[in-house]
C-alpha cells in the first residue's frame, strides 16, 4: 500500500512562514514522491495553504487536513469547526483525539468516536490518534490502552472503520525526541491491525502511521515495518528539508 506522511503543524506558522516553508516544499516535490503527502494545519491557514498549493504546480498532490474537527455537524457550538467547513475548504483529512486534545482539551474516547464518524459522513478521512503515557508503558498497560481507545472508534463507526487512516502516537515520544523502536513500533501496529481484522474483512487497505518523534534520521527504519504505513509528523515537518527527507524514505 502507498504510504502516508501526514504533518501536523500544530499550533505553529504565520502566512509569511507557511508561505516560505511551502515554496521549499514544491522545490522538493518537482519529482513527485512515490508516498501519499499531506499537511494537517492550523484551520485559519487552510485557505492560504490551498491557494498556495494551486500557485505551486508540484504542490498539486499535496493534501490539505485540520488538526480537529467537530463532533457536530452545525449550530450552537461557539468555537467549533464542522467537518463540512473543513470539506468547503478542500480539507481531505481531519487528525481526531490527537494526545494534545486528549489531555489538554478533556477528550474521551466517546467524542473521538463521535468526531470520526462526523467526519466520515461528510467525506473527511479521520486520522484517529491513539498512543499510551509513560505511566500506562511502565505498567504495563499500553496494549489495553490502544485497544480500549480503538475499539471506541471500531464500536461507533461499524463497517465504515475500513475508511480511517490509524495514527499509533506513544504520548511518551511525541516532542520529546525519544521515538519507540521499530521493533515496539510494529508490536503495537500489529495489535492494532489484528484489532481491525476482527471488525472488518477490509482491515489491510487502513493506513496506520507511526508518530512521535519521526525525524530525518530514523523515518527509513520505522517506514520499513510491515504494519508501518506511513508517518504523523509534528516538529520535523516544519523544516522543509527533513520532512522531504522523511517524504523520500517513504514507499
Ligand atoms: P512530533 O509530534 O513528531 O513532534 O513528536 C508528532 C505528533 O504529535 O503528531
Amino acid at each position: 500500500m502507498t504510504q502516508l506522511i501526514a504533518g501536523n503543524w500544530k499550533m505553529n506558522g504565520s502566512l509569511a512562514a507557511n508561505e516560505a516553508l511551502l515554496t521549499a516544499l514544491a522545490q522538493g516535490l518537482a519529482t513527485p514522491p512515490r508516498a501519499e503527502v499531506a499537511v494537517c494545519v492550523p484551520a485559519p491557514y487552510l485557505a492560504q495553504v490551498r491557494a498556495l498549493s494551486a500557485q505551486l504546480p508540484s504542490l498539486e498532490p499535496l493534501q490539505l487536513g485540520a488538526q480537529d474537527v467537530s463532533s457536530q455537524a452545525a449550530g450552537a457550538f461557539t468555537g467549533e469547526v464542522s467537518p463540512s467547513m473543513l470539506k468547503d475548504f478542500g480539507c481531505r483529512y481531519a487528525i481526531v483525539g490527537h494526545s494534545e486534545r486528549r489531555q489538554y482539551h478533556g477528550e474521551t474516547d466517546a467524542l473521538v468516536a463521535e468526531k470520526a464518524r462526523q467526519a466520515l459522513a461528510h467525506g473527511i478521512t479521520p486520522i484517529v490518534c491513539v498512543g499510551e503515557s509513560l505511566a500506562e508503558r511502565e505498567a504495563g498497560t499500553t496494549v489495553d490502552v490502544v485497544k480500549r481507545q480503538l475499539a471506541a472508534v471500531i464500536q461507533a463507526n461499524g463497517h465504515c472503520i475500513s475508511e480511517i487512516v490509524l495514527a499509533y502516537e506513544p504520548v511518551w515520544a511525541i516532542g520529546t525526541g525519544k521515538t519507540a523502536t521499530p521493533e515496539e513500533a510494529q508490536a503495537v501496529h500489529a495489535v492494532l491491525r489484528a484489532q481491525l481484522k476482527a471488525a472488518t474483512p477490509q482491515a489491510e487497505r487502513v493506513k496506520i502511521l507511526y508518530g512521535g518523534s519521526m525525524n530525518a534520521a530514523n523515518a527509513a527504519t520505522l517506514l520499513a515495518q510491515p504494519d508501518i504505513d506511513g508517518g504523523l509528523i509534528g516538529g520535523a515537518a516544519l523544516k522543509a528539508a527533513d520532512f522531504l527527507t522523511i517524504i523520500a524514505a517513504a514507499r
